[in-house]
C-alpha cells in the first residue's frame, strides 16, 4: 500500500512537472502586465551594443557562425537567441529589446544597455562599466514614464570580466587579497544598483555569476582538462554569497523588489551531469579552436571548428551558452521553483504590485537544501534534479 502511494505520488509529480515544463503554459499574456525590459551587464546580455563601440570592422559576434541557428549573426554571443530574448518573448516583447546604442531604436518595450567586455570596476576598452551603462540609462530615461519604469523588469548579469582580469593580473593573490577584491567589486555593484533604484527602477533580477572556472575558455587557458579551474570558481562563489544579503538590505527601502537567479548551480549541475539535462558536451564548446574548442569563434583569422549539432552542447563559444541552453535557463528564470530562483520567479516579480514592499527575503541555504516540495519519495528528488 505504501509502495503504491509512492508510485501514485511519483506519477503525480511527473504530470505536474510535465505541465510546468511545457513552455506553452507559462507564456505571454496570461495576466502579465505589458512592461518594458532593461538589461545591464556584459556579453551574456549584450543585444548588439558592442558592435557600435568596437573599432574592428567585423567583430566576431557579427560573423558566422554566431547566429547560426537563426538566419544571420545579430551581434549577440550565441548561435541564436539569448536569455533576455526568451524572457522578452514570455512577456510579449516579440522581437527582443534593441541595443540602447542603436540609433533610432524602438524603445517602447525597453532596451539592452549590456555590452561585451563590460566590468564593474576598471576601465574596459571599447566597452562600458556598469556605472556608465546606468548613466546611459539616466540620459535616455525620459523616453519612458516613471510609472512604466517602476513596473518594468531590470535584469543584471555582470562581474565575469572583473574576476577574469583579477586572476590574470594577480595570479598569486592570497585569500585576504581575494576577499578585499570581492568586497570592492560587490560594493561598487551595490552603488550602481542603488543608482538605478534612485532613477526609479524597482524590480530587479540579479543573475549570480557562473562557475567561471568551468567555462571552456578557462579550462583551456589553465589546462585543467576535464576539471574546472577552482580558484576562479572560489572567487565566483565569494562574490555570489554577497548578492542575496545585499539585496535583502535594499528591500528594506520602499518598493524595492528583487529576485536572485542561481546561475552558478544551474551551470554546475549541467556541467556535472550533462545527460540529465540532455546535453552531450558540457566541458568544451561548439565553436572555436584549442583543447576545449574554446578560442576564436567568429574571428576572421582563426580557423574555428564548429560542432555539427549545437543543441547538444552547453556552450556555444568559450564562455557563452548555446541558444538551446539559454532557452532552458530562461524558462528556469521565468517559471522555476526556489531551487533555482528565489525568493520568487521573474513572472511573480512582474505581477507583484509595483511600489509594494516584498513579503519574502532571500535565504542563504535554500538552493542547497532543496526543501520543496515536502515529499517522501527519493525518485521525486531525482526528477527535481532534471527540472532545476
Ligand atoms: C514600437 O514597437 C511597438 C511594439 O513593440 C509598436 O507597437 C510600435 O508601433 C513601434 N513604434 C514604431 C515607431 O515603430
Ligand atoms: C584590469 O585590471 C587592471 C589592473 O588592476 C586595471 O587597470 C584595468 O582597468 C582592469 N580592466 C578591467 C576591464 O577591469
Ligand atoms: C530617447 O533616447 C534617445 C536615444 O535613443 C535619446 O537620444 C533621446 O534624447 C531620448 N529622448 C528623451 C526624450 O529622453
Ligand atoms: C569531456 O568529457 C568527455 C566525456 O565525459 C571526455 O571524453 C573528454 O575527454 C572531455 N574533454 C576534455 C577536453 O577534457
Ligand atoms: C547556511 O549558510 C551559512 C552561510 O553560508 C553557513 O554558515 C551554514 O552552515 C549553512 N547552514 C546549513 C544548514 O547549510
Amino acid at each position: 500500500m505504501v509502495g503504491k502511494c509512492d508510485f501514485v505520488s511519483v506519477i503525480g509529480a511527473i504530470l505536474v512537472l510535465t505541465i510546468f515544463h511545457n513552455p506553452n503554459i507559462v507564456h505571454a499574456g496570461e495576466g502579465v502586465p505589458e512592461v518594458a525590459l532593461f538589461t545591464f551587464g556584459d556579453s551574456y546580455y549584450d543585444a548588439g551594443n558592442k558592435a557600435f563601440l568596437s573599432k574592428k570592422k567585423n567583430p566576431p559576434q557579427t560573423q558566422w557562425p554566431y547566429g547560426k541557428s537563426l538566419d544571420d549573426p545579430n551581434g549577440k554571443f550565441s548561435d541564436g537567441h539569448i536569455v533576455p530574448d526568451f524572457i522578452g518573448d514570455f512577456i510579449s516583447i516579440p522581437n527582443g529589446i534593441p541595443p540602447a546604442l542603436k540609433p533610432g531604436a524602438n524603445l517602447s518595450r525597453g532596451a539592452s544597455f549590456a555590452v561585451a567586455d563590460a566590468s564593474i570596476l576598471g576601465a574596459p576598452v571599447e566597452s562600458m562599466t556598469l556605472n556608465q551603462q546606468v548613466n546611459k540609462f539616466r540620459s535616455m530615461k525620459s523616453n519612458w514614464t516613471d510609472d512604466y519604469i517602476e513596473k518594468s523588469l531590470f535584469m543584471i548579469y555582470i562581474g565575469t570580466e572583473d574576476y577574469l582580469n583579477f586572476t590574470k593580473t594577480n595570479p598569486t593573490a592570497d585569500a585576504s587579497a581575494q576577499q578585499a577584491f570581492v568586497i570592492s567589486v560587490t560594493n561598487k555593484l551595490k552603488n550602481d544598483i542603488g543608482l538605478l533604484y534612485s532613477l526609479g527602477a524597482s524590480k530587479f533580477m540579479v543573475q549570480l555569476l557562473a562557475p567561471l572556472g568551468c567555462l571552456p575558455i578557462m579550462r583551456q587557458e589553465h589546462g585543467t582538462g576535464n576539471d574546472c579551474y577552482e580558484p576562479l570558481n572560489d572567487l565566483a562563489k565569494q562574490h555570489n554569497e554577497k548578492i542575496g544579503p545585499m539585496l535583502n538590505q535594499f528591500a528594506k527601502s520602499p518598493g524595492f523588489q528583487f529576485t536572485v537567479f542561481d546561475f552558478y548551480n544551474a551551470i554546475l549541475r549541467r556541467t556535472q551531469r550533462p545527460h540529465n539535462y540532455r546535453f552531450y558536451v558540457a566541458n568544451s564548446s561548439c565553436c572555436g579552436v584549442g583543447t576545449h574548442t574554446a578560442y576564436g569563434c567568429g574571428m576572421g583569422n582563426v580557423h574555428s571548428k564548429l560542432c555539427e549539432y549545437q543543441r547538444s552542447y552547453l556552450f556555444f563559444d568559450g564562455r557563452h551558452n548555446t541558444e538551446k541552453a539559454q532557452e532552458e535557463l530562461a524558462h528556469l528564470i521565468y517559471g522555476a521553483d526556489t531551487n533555482v530562483i528565489q525568493p520568487m520567479t521573474v513572472r511573480e516579480l512582474i505581477v507583484f504590485p509595483a511600489g509594494a514592499n516584498m513579503l519574502e527575503s532571500w535565504e542563504p541555504n535554500l538552493s542547497s537544501v532543496r526543501r520543496r516540495p515536502s515529499t517522501k519519495s527519493t525518485s521525486v528528488y531525482r526528477l527535481l534534479d532534471l527540472v532545476g
